[in-house]
């Protein structure tokens, strides 16, 4: 006999027959009610024990976190809070666990105590949930891009180049630290590095789904992306996946349609297959506000804050109108912002981006058409104003609670045009000459984006720590696990 999932012996009906559950114990109530938990769902299992059916070593053994065979047969149970229990016959504890070091208890811990002990988070109803709606996610994604003829590429993790052009990447060597060769003016000789050059961890899938792209017409990537940025904030992660879809013959306006589209397409299927785990994650985040002043509240609660995505049409605004409204707006003026903004060509902070969509438009924002210097090498250059302002057809996506959760642009296809700004940024062409091909032989209108995918979990979800929504999360002086 086999065991059935707890999932579906709760919403059995077979009563009077015979199952075998197994799970590990969330409590033991009065020596007579076990609460178990396969992780199949986040409700648990009443195992009812009869008194004197078990010998006293076995029941002695039944702690939180012990995991355990149960055989015995399915009944409607008398008591409130189950629909179901199993009244045990047999009984077996596979697993012991000493309750005084088992360091989950049948109560509320924090979630930094929790990211401590993160293998075994994972046993708590808050994260079965989170990495329920992750996995529904990701496979939303490949879901979506499947449906519409995009072919799936892996892009390499190991690399020689810096897609973005930032400077921020992992080394990869195994050349020995402490004995380093060395080339006659007395640099780092690469040559003895195990791929004979130096190399990095991937930023970005990007610049060779470009050139998948310009071959198979529609890609797409997602993968883990590395960056070595010093950023301690709730929305940074050093290792984190990126969703990278890349379209031959697409303009900067089909780009944000497909954007648009894969977000609401995503987050209506988080809602359609876990209804459950959103109502949960729901009901929790009512809780956490409970604790925080009004104004820290949220304003809708997590389904309704969904529902109004899929509903609203993402709002498109150029960059130089942002600008306008946040020089005018209420906490510049006041000097509210932790950066004021004064001139245009300033990067924006996530102050600024949230306040344009939580206060200002008070739905998703599309902005476009960003200054040249703010953004990478090869993004498409517009065509300069009557001010003589550079900018560039890129576009990131902020989301409410997250500022930016997806940026791209249509790609800078003009082989002299790219080559210019990479010398004016001094992208080292020569090492890129692979890149440049795809715009010497060929070259075609291309465009696309990189959506995080943390951030799509952290929204989703409703959770405040992007260290949350990712099993073993990578941040400066934490690679734990
Ligand atoms: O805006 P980014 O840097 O764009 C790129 O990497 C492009 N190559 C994408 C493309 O056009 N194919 O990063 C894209 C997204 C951001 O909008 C953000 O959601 C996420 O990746 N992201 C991070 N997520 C977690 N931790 C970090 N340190 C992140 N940096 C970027
Ligand atoms: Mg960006």
């Amino acid at each position: 006999m086999t065991h059935t999932r707890i999932k579906d012996l709760l919403n059995s009906t077979d009563f009077g027959k015979e199952f075998i559950a197994k799970g590990w114990i969330r409590t033991f109530r009065n020596n007579q009610f076990l609460a178990i938990n396969d992780g199949s769902c986040l409700g648990n299992l009443q195992v009812v024990i009869g008194i004197n059916v078990f010998d006293e070593k076995t029941i002695k053994k039944l702690h939180t976190g012990a995991s355990v065979a149960v055989k015995g047969v399915l009944i409607e149970s008398q008591g409130k809070g189950q629909r179901v229990e199993l009244k045990a016959s047999e009984l077996e504890v596979l697993g012991e666990s000493d309750p005084d070091k088992f360091p989950l208890q049948p109560k509320k811990h924090s979630l930094e105590f929790l990211r401590e002990i993160a293998h075994l988070r994972f046993r708590t109803n808050t994260f079965n949930a989170i990495f329920k709606v992750r996995n529904a996610l990701a496979f939303a994604v490949h879901q979506f891009f499947n449906e519409r003829g995009f072919v799936y590429i892996h892009t390499p993790i190991i690399t020689g180049s810096d897609a973005e052009g930032a400077g921020e990447m992992f080394q990869v060597t195994n050349l020995d630290l402490d004995n380093l060769p060395r080339n006659e003016a007395g640099q780092i000789d690469y040559k003895e590095d195990f791929f004979g050059k130096a190399t990095n961890l991937t930023v970005s899938g990007q610049l060779e789904g470009e050139l998948a792209a310009m071959a198979l017409g529609n890609i797409y990537t997602f993968g883990p992306t590395f960056r070595a940025e010093n950023s301690n904030t709730t929305r940074h992660l050093a290792e984190f996946w990126m969703i990278e879809p890349e379209m031959a013959f697409y303009d900067i306006h089909d780009n944000m349609d497909l954007a648009e589209e894969l977000m609401k397409y995503v987050i209506r299927v988080a809602l359609d297959r876990c209804p459950e785990e959103i109502e949960f994650l729901r009901n929790r985040q009512l809780e956490e506000d409970k604790q925080k002043p009004q104004a820290e509240r949220s304003e809708m609660d997590l389904v309704a804050k969904l529902q109004f995505i899929l509903e609203n049409d993402f709002e498109r605004v150029t960059y130089t109108d942002a600008v306008e409204i946040l020089k005018r707006s209420k906490p510049n003026q006041k000097k509210q912002f932790k950066y004021l903004i004064d001139d245009w060509g300033v990067d924006l902070q996530s102050e600024h981006e949230r306040y344009l969509v939580e206060k200002h438009f008070k739905k998703p924002v599309i902005l476009i058409d960003y200054p040249a210097d703010i953004k990478a090498f090869y993004m498409r250059q517009n065509e300069v104003d009557e001010h003589g302002r550079r900018t560039v057809a890129a576009m990131d996506i902020l989301f409410p609670g997250i500022g930016e959760i997806v940026g791209g642009s249509q790609r800078e296809e003009r082989y002299d045009v790219l080559t210019q700004r990479m010398a004016e940024m001094n992208i080292p062409s020569k090492e890129m000459d692979w890149f440049l091909d795809t715009r010497r032989f060929g070259t075609a209108p291309h465009a696309g984006f990189g959506l995080g995918f943390e951030r799509l979990v952290l929204f989703v979800t409703g959770m405040g720590n992007i260290r949350d929504v990712i099993p073993f999360p990578r941040y400066p002086n934490n690679a734990e696990f």
